[in-house]
């Protein structure tokens, strides 16, 4: 766990001070809507269809059990008793009132939690893989060096008034759980010939109205000049980025427009101008950012206890196992995914009674650390294998044992028509219908590992264009109507999907859906191709056929 410094104290309290003042003004009439709008912006508060909307960052994904307690007092407090995990590493409050923001953010930052750079022009969260720190053959944790650069661009002037909200991402193990190829800046962690630790940086990813997989823009770049790299590329970004055209404001375009080999040019020029500045970090300052991620005084424990060799007798267990556990870097601790996708549920709520109980089970079983993934799932980082049984017992009782992660039902939408004000079209009903018609772990567990990623409109905050099955979302006539794609992913492969034909009605969506599976289910070669490869292999031809046969 990441321990706050009294800077960031000092930092966070200041800023709860200041709002509690902007939104004094605000309820007295003495600022209009407007006038507040670029000061609830920076404390993460949009205006949303029903209700302001709160915003929370979860740097890394990282929380303590007394922080996940505080956002569920938060969600029972000030909001209707639910919070909503997002694919950003947030948790979105749907239901705050303003006059109780103040107080809100106030119980959050006694516990090191903040709004900041939640929304607006600015550099954003910087997320990395749930796993990080626990994942067995990562290069290194990369939450440093997430720590590192959320400690220097938070309220930095630079990265302040942006063309755009910018996004990045670092992952340090092969498989990339981070989606760092679908961020502005994706950074993964690599070693050099002479075993020094530096980043594969890529550049102008995103999805949105006009989706792109970043690009490399440099192989090897020193961990010691990583922020003044960042920097450079912020500071072309800053020059050229067009202000006139909220559309083609993210770095993507500008990276598409100008090509990324005139792109890193600029890029190359500009860091040689502060490649040796006071930018460059020292080693102490890693090194102290290192101290302050503490690691739990693991026991030296068997691979394989008695406990867990008893409880694979019960197929319950086992199937929620199987997907949900994951190999731990240390000998006898995993590390276990919890699914926010129940059955019928929207994907990634929890309630506060939920996340109280989590925090005791975090406290219990994973020395009180929890993390959030961009899957909208939790994970406990450190458990115990012989505490497994009795954690999957404690989960099912919480309805949080659904053992779909990584199935057909564990899928990502964002709030759609049900919450936001920009949506086109309905996302949860989507999700939750789909998750009744593939309800039975049998039929989920045949079909095998496949993503479905929902969004209410070209946004694209449910990442539909890198689902295995994209949906999206559109307005035709007054009317919902269901683009699907086939083929997308976010992974270390990432790619964007292929539309399968014409949109299809709400009512339509679960239907196609289960013809595309049941095309696939065909057209594998052998049970262990998956649907992904099927596709790949294959292309869109013979699911549009399938799907379009018949209507
Ligand atoms: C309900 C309030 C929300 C609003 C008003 C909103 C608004 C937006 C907008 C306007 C964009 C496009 C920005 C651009 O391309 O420059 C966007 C992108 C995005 N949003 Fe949201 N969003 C909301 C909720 C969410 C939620 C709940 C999630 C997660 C489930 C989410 C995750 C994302 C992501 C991942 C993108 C990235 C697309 C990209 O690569 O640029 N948002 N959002
Ligand atoms: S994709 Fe569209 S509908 Fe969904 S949350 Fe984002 S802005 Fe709203």
């Amino acid at each position: 766990m990441y321990a706050y410094d009294e800077i960031d104290r000092t930092l966070v309290n200041e800023r709860v001070s200041e709002f509690r003042d902007q939104v004094k003004r605000r309820l007295s009439g003495e600022l209009t809507e407007d006038e507040f709008k670029l000061l609830r912006l920076q404390n993460g508060v949009y205006l949303q269809l029903h209700a302001y909307m709160f915003r929370v960052a979860i740097p890394y994904g990282t929380l303590a059990s007394k922080q996940l307690r505080r956002l569920a007092h938060v969600a029972r407090t000030y909001d209707r008793g639910y919070g909503h995990f997002t694919t950003r590493q947030n948790i979105q409050f749907n239901w705050i009132k303003l006059a109780e923001l103040p107080d809100a953010l106030a119980d959050l930052a006694e516990v090191g939690i903040h709004a900041m750079q939640t929304s607006g022009n600015n550099m954003r969260n910087v997320t990395s893989d749930q796993w990080a720190g626990v994942a067995p053959g990562e290069i290194e944790d990369p939450r440093i060096w997430s720590e590192l650069i959320r400690q220097h661009t938070t309220l930095h002037p630079e990265f302040s008034f942006l063309p755009r909200k910018f996004k990045i991402a670092i992952t340090a193990s092969d498989h990339d759980r981070a989606a760092i190829k679908i961020h502005d800046i994706g950074l993964r962690l690599v070693r050099n010939e002479k075993g020094e630790t530096g980043f594969e940086v890529l550049v102008g990813g995103g999805l949105g109205r006009t989706p792109f997989i970043a690009k490399t823009i440099k192989h090897f770049v020193h961990g010691r000049d990583i922020l003044s790299y960042i920097e450079a590329i912020l500071r072309v970004y800053n020059q050229y980025g067009r202000r006139d055209n909220i559309y083609k404001a993210r770095i993507k375009i500008l990276v598409h427009e100008l090509g990324i080999e005139k792109f890193s040019r600029e890029v190359e020029d500009e860091w040689q101008h502060i490649r040796n500045s006071s930018l460059q970090i020292d080693d102490e300052v890693i090194e102290d950012i290192r101290s302050r991620f503490t690691y739990p005084a693991y026991e030296k424990l068997p691979h394989m206890p008695d406990e867990l060799r008893q409880a694979a007798a019960d197929p319950d267990f086992e199937a929620w196992r199987k997907n949900s556990v994951a190999a731990h870097k240390v000998q006898g601790y995993s590390i276990v995914t919890i699914s926010l996708k129940p059955t019928g549920k929207p994907p990634g709520d929890a309630t506060a009674e939920q996340m109280d109980a989590l925090a005791d089970l975090a406290d219990k079983y994973s020395f009180g650390e929890i993390r959030v993934g961009h899957e909208q799932n939790l994970a406990l980082p450190h458990v115990a294998k012989r505490d497994l049984p009795a954690l999957w017992k404690a989960l099912d009782k919480l309805g949080l044992a659904t053992p779909n992660v990584n199935l057909i039902t564990d899928i990502i939408a964002c709030p759609g028509l049900d919450y936001c004000s920009l949506a086109n079209a309905r996302s949860i009903p989507i999700a939750q219908e789909l998750t009744r018609r593939f309800a039975n772990h049998e039929l989920a567990n045949l079909i095998g590992r496949l993503h479905i990623n929902i969004s209410g409109c070209i946004n694209a905050c449910g990442h539909h264009h890198v689902g295995h099955i994209g949906i999206l979302g559109v307005e035709k006539n007054g009317e919902e109507v269901y683009q699907i794609t086939i083929g997308g992913r976010a992974d270390e492969n990432a790619a964007l999907g292929n539309l399968i034909g014409p949109g299809v009605k709400f009512d339509e969506v679960a239907d196609v859906v289960e013809d595309v599976v049941e095309a696939y289910l065909a057209l594998r070669e052998r049970p262990e191709e998956l649907f992904i490869d099927t596709v790949k292999r294959l292309g869109v031809e013979p699911f549009k056929e399938r799907v379009y046969a018949t209507r």
